[in-house]
């Protein structure tokens, strides 16, 4: 079965074709990032624009890179949620019509799960049940995936997503948009023990996590050394950042799979690109006798194919939108596993 699939919610615009959910036929990935980094972070009208302007030639593309005809194309696959209202509607809005004039079921994929299922497409023996620990730039979670299209939320951020925190440390420390690689690279070398960073703890919610306080931790460091002259290491304070980062996710991670009997632990999310992250997942995995899958680094970030990998799923699974599909700005990943689907088109 051949997924056209299509992913635009924040600021990528991604278009792929995807066999059997396992085999990646192309995928032509757009990224703005180049048009949102003046403005250090992303401007949902930009992005939206943005989108406007390529999904289409994105999709030609495709098509002539992949040597695959339309009269081959036998669904179509979205993103329909969470992310930028505006910009996730350009994706769906451009699905809905390609399903209608090719004539085949359009596809619901909610974005994190698609994240996850990026694994799917480099590790052909992976199957659930296992759990993940998916970080990206809009979520945070700690998921049992108890099946391809059935989910449980064991944890999540109470406030801001991991990789906002990066975003925003990189920010003021004047390394750019998107942080997470530019503080992973200022990283290298770093004391990771001289900067004592907070790591929240949630009374009663062992796997929920909370960056807001870290994040304002790093801020009210770094202005509080502009304002005093006082001198701040840089490598040692994006090492200890991305200690206190780590310390937060890997052994919630761990202890959630164990928790829920699991035997695999898969990373998942832009984030997951992170090398101190990875390191660490691979340490306490091995020591807790988890397999351990993480993406590589090429699938960490949005990308049109995961979204293909998990629409096949939810094909398999009838999940099958009508016309009437809408966007959402968020949507709960296990609420996905319950929505009736108003199937033809
Ligand atoms: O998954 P993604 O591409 O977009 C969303 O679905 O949100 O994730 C983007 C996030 C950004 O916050 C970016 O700074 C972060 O992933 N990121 C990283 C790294 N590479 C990208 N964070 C930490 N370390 C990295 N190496």
């Amino acid at each position: 079965m051949i997924i056209l699939s299509v992913e635009s919610t924040c600021d990528e615009t991604a278009v792929a074709l995807v066999r059997d959910g396992r085999e990646v036929l192309t995928d032509q990935v757009f990224s703005q990032a180049d048009l949102h980094a003046i403005y250090g972070g992303v401007v949902p009208e930009i992005a939206s624009r943005s989108h406007v302007e390529v999904i289409s030639q994105l999709a030609d593309r495709a098509l002539a890179v992949s040597g695959i005809r339309k009269s081959e194309i036998d669904a179509v696959a979205v993103s329909y949620a969470p992310g930028l209202i505006g910009a996730v509607l350009v994706g769906l809005s451009f699905a809905k019509s390609a399903a209608a004039a090719l004539g085949v079921p359009l596809i619901p994929v909610h974005h994190i799960r698609g994240h996850m299922a990026a694994n799917y497409l480099a590790y052909p023996e992976l199957a659930p049940p296992f759990v993940c620990l998916a970080i990206s730039g809009g979520n945070t979670l700690i998921v049992d995936v108890r099946g391809y299209t059935d989910m449980a939320v064991m944890g999540a951020t109470r406030d801001d997503a991991a990789g906002e925190c990066f975003d925003k440390t990189a920010r003021v420390l004047g390394l750019g948009y998107p942080g997470g690689k530019p503080v992973d690279l200022a990283a290298r070398g770093g004391d990771d023990l001289r900067y004592d960073f907070p790591v929240a703890r949630i009374e009663g919610r062992p796997y929920d996590m909370s960056f807001s306080g870290l994040k304002t931790s790093v801020v009210n460091l770094v202005h509080h050394a502009e304002q005093t002259g006082g001198e701040l290491n840089r490598a040692d304070l994006c090492a200890s950042f991305q200690r206190a980062v780590s310390e937060s996710l890997v052994p919630r991670a761990v202890a959630a799979a164990r928790e829920a009997g699991r035997k695999v632990l898969v990373a998942a999310g832009g984030v997951a690109a992170n090398s101190r992250i990875r390191a660490d997942l691979e340490k306490a995995a091995a020591a807790a006798g988890l397999t351990l899958y993480v993406p590589p680094l090429r699938l960490c970030g949005d990308n049109g194919a995961m979204i293909g990998a998990q629409g096949y799923y939810e094909y398999l699974a009838g999940h099958i939108a009508g016309s009437d599909l809408n966007a959402y700005a968020s949507l709960s990943l296990d609420a996905a596993n319950d929505t009736v689907w108003t199937a033809g088109r």
